[in-house]
């Protein structure tokens, strides 16, 4: 194994070398002409000149090489008692027959297909298609409600939308038809054809001359080959979450994506070609991107896809199930996902119905992972549990303990060192460093390393104005924190008004947006308040329109059902409350800060700018009065 700081010391210092050489691995139709362009404009762009097709590394690579019969993905699905595996061999004839179906339906090189569908291999089998023919897709998590499937339509201006008749949760089936139907209904742009993919649980009325069955067009279409596209040609865009409504579409490119996914499953993950890998995640985020569908392929791993929850489907022991049955080497999800377990079997009763002597790690991300889950995960299990920090933005780990590198010591609580490529620093509101220990906002010294955006789809101004304007020369992440001496990070909150809901991140400026445009709120604000299961949770305080007489508990539950429809059942927006007036600075700035500080029963210093400060104990009432603000 290397040395760590040798690899991170490279990277930084010499990132054309390290990377060229990375890339090496990879299949290029042709050679880059440079590694690295710094003059690029917004941001530097990694392989340029080069082509390649990511579809083809992900699979053909594969088969050609001689290994079509291994497994690439196993389907397990509690929700429906159904159980699939795929090899190499059967997912690029089934990902070449799909890509035919999108060429007949006129999707060229560059065009979008939008897809929105549930955990089902047909999502990875779209997403591989769209990228084989030189496409663009952009995956909708199928939590999100019409409104916001009809944002996205709108920005990714998708020829092709491809879906299913219906996702499955374990309480309900969730009909996508008609979600879809109504999204496209509220969009200015329309596809020219629908795919969908009928499932036994639901069937989706068909509109002529619009939507295609997935099968029988599959069974007419002849397969499409790769479609070899320049390493800076967007292979996707993926939404998430930003201060306001409008959502970010950031964009990955081919080349820097394919090489940065399959440089880390051996350096961060410490798995190679044939061995299992799963991340519990959904297609819709960028861990199931990255982690379920291309960086596990790109190794010539066997990549676990599990339409299922960590408990009720059916019982705790729904993870060691899986990890045993197919000898899951490597498990990635959320501390959420561990939190869950833990309240449903805190003693680990259900481990020792399973031998997981074939698991070597637990990887966890998507939120801070909080000591105490740490510990209990390392103790039931027995294993390396590694949290790791990253973001949609940058598609895999800006911060990890390198177990294919060189294992480090864990500090629970902080997801270890920055990984190669980044250069991580901590800076002040006035852009100096600040020593180690102190609080600051943590930036990425540009360049970025390969698979980090290049921008946001269509929109470099918004790109520039979001990372790049605050701390020139960086890339801000959104997240503060502090390095320690040893120079271990730890990301302690966000800086935006971005929340994370059991490893989903939301928008509270979104949320805002919903409750306002009721008939009868004056003003709102939503913050985030700790939850002992999700992390976080969105809870809301509204202030009524003058006249208007309204039982609170009424208009609560009228508006938890309007974020349900607006946002999606995913915002778990279930805390509401009516109050007078909220607290604002004298140039009439929300305090969510401090509100979010009484709410969790934190130390909390009243603000200099305060207007009112009594509205602050009318506040500390309406949160008691829902369970919180507790000392
Ligand atoms: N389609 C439709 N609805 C969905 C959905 C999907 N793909 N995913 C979630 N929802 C719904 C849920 O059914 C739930 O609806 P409800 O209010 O009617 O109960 C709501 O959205 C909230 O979902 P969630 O936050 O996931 O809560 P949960 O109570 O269903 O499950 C956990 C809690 C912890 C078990 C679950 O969040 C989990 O498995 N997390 C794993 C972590 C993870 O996947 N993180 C992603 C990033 S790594
Ligand atoms: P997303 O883009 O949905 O992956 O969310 C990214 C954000 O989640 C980050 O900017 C952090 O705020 C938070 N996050 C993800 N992983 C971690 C982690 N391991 N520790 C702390 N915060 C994390």
């Amino acid at each position: 194994m290397a040395d760590y700081q040798h690899l991170y010391a490279q990277s930084l210092n010499d990132p054309e070398t390290f990377w060229g050489e990375a890339a090496q691995a990879l299949h290029w139709d042709k050679p880059w002409d440079s590694v690295l362009d710094r003059d690029a404009k917004p941001v530097p762009r990694w392989f340029v000149g080069g082509e390649i097709n990511t579809c083809f590394n992900a699979l053909d690579r594969h088969v050609e090489a001689g290994r079509g019969a291994q497994k690439a993905l196993i389907y397990d699905s509690p929700v429906t008692d159904t159980k699939r595996v795929y090899t190499y061999a059967e997912l690029r004839d089934a990902v070449a027959a799909f890509a035919g179906v999108l060429r007949d339906q006129g999707v060229q090189k560059g065009d979008r297909v939008l897809i929105y569908l549930p955990m089902i291999p047909q999502a990875a089998i779209a997403m591989l298609a769209t990228a084989r023919i030189g496409a663009i897709h952009s995956v909708v998590f199928g939590g999100f409600a019409a409104n916001e499937l009809a944002t996205r339509i709108n920005d990714a201006q998708p020829k092709v939308i491809v879906s299913a008749s219906c996702g499955i949760e374990p309480n309900r089936v969730v009909a996508y038809k008609p979600l879809l139907d109504e999204a496209i209904e509220l969009s200015s742009h329309k596809p020219s054809s629908c795919v969908i993919y009928a499932r036994p649980q639901a069937e989706a009325a068909m509109i002529p001359g619009r939507d295609i069955d997935w099968r029988t067009a599959a069974e007419q279409a002849q397969p499409a080959d790769c479609v070899p596209v320049k390493a800076t040609d967007p292979l996707y865009i993926l939404y998430t979450s930003g201060t306001t409504g409008q959502p970010k579409g950031v964009v990955r490119d081919n080349g820097g994506h394919a090489v940065a996914m399959h440089w880390t499953m051996r350096h961060i993950y410490h798995v190679d070609a044939g061995d299992v890998y799963w991340a519990a995640s959904d297609v819709g985020w960028v861990v199931g991107h990255s982690y379920i569908v291309y960086a596990p392929l790109l190794a010539g791993c066997t990549t676990v896809m599990y339409e299922g929850k960590p408990v009720g489907t059916p019982d705790p022991g729904a993870f060691w199930r899986v990890i045993n049955e197919y000898q899951v080497k490597v498990l990635f999800t959320a501390p959420t996902a561990f939190r869950a377990i833990k309240k449903e079997d805190p003693e680990g009763q259900y481990l020792h119905d399973y031998d997981l002597s074939c698991m070597q790690s637990l990887f966890l991300a998507g939120e801070r992972c909080d000591p105490d889950t740490l510990y209990w995960a390392r103790e039931k299990l027995g294993k390396p549990v590694v949290d790791h920090w990253w973001q949609t933005e940058t598609g895999w780990a800006i911060a990890a303990n390198p177990l294919g590198i060189e294992p480090m010591d864990v500090k629970p609580g902080s997801p270890t060192v920055a990984m190669p490529g980044y250069d991580v620093r901590i800076l002040a509101e006035d852009g100096s460093e600040m020593p180690d220990g102190e609080m600051g906002n943590i930036v990425i010294k540009l360049p970025m390393p390969p698979a980090c955006l290049p921008t946001l789809w269509h929109n470099d101004q918004r790109f520039v104005d979001a990372y790049l304007t605050k701390c020139p020369g960086y890339y801000l992440t959104g997240d503060a924190g502090f390095k320690d001496a040893d120079g271990y990070l730890w990301i302690m909150s966000r800086t935006d008004d971005v929340i994370n809901v059991a490893g989903h991140r939301l928008s509270t400026g979104a949320i805002e947006e919903v409750l306002a445009g009721h008939e009868d709120v004056a003003e709102c604000a939503v913050i985030g308040v700790a939850d002992s299961l999700k992390g976080q949770l969105p809870l809301g305080l509204v202030v009524l329109k003058a006249g208007v007489e309204r039982d609170a508990s009424t208009l609560g539950k009228a508006l938890i059902q309007r974020v349900r429809e607006q946002i999606g059942p995913v915002a778990a927006f279930k805390l509401v409350n009516v109050v007078k007036r909220l607290p604002k600075t004298r140039s009439g700035k929300i305090l969510r800060g401090a509100m979010v500080k009484i709410a969790d029963g934190a130390e909390w210093k009243m603000p200099a700018t305060i207007d009112d400060p009594a509205i602050l104990d009318e506040i500390t009432e309406a949160l008691r009065d829902m369970g919180y603000a507790k000392r």
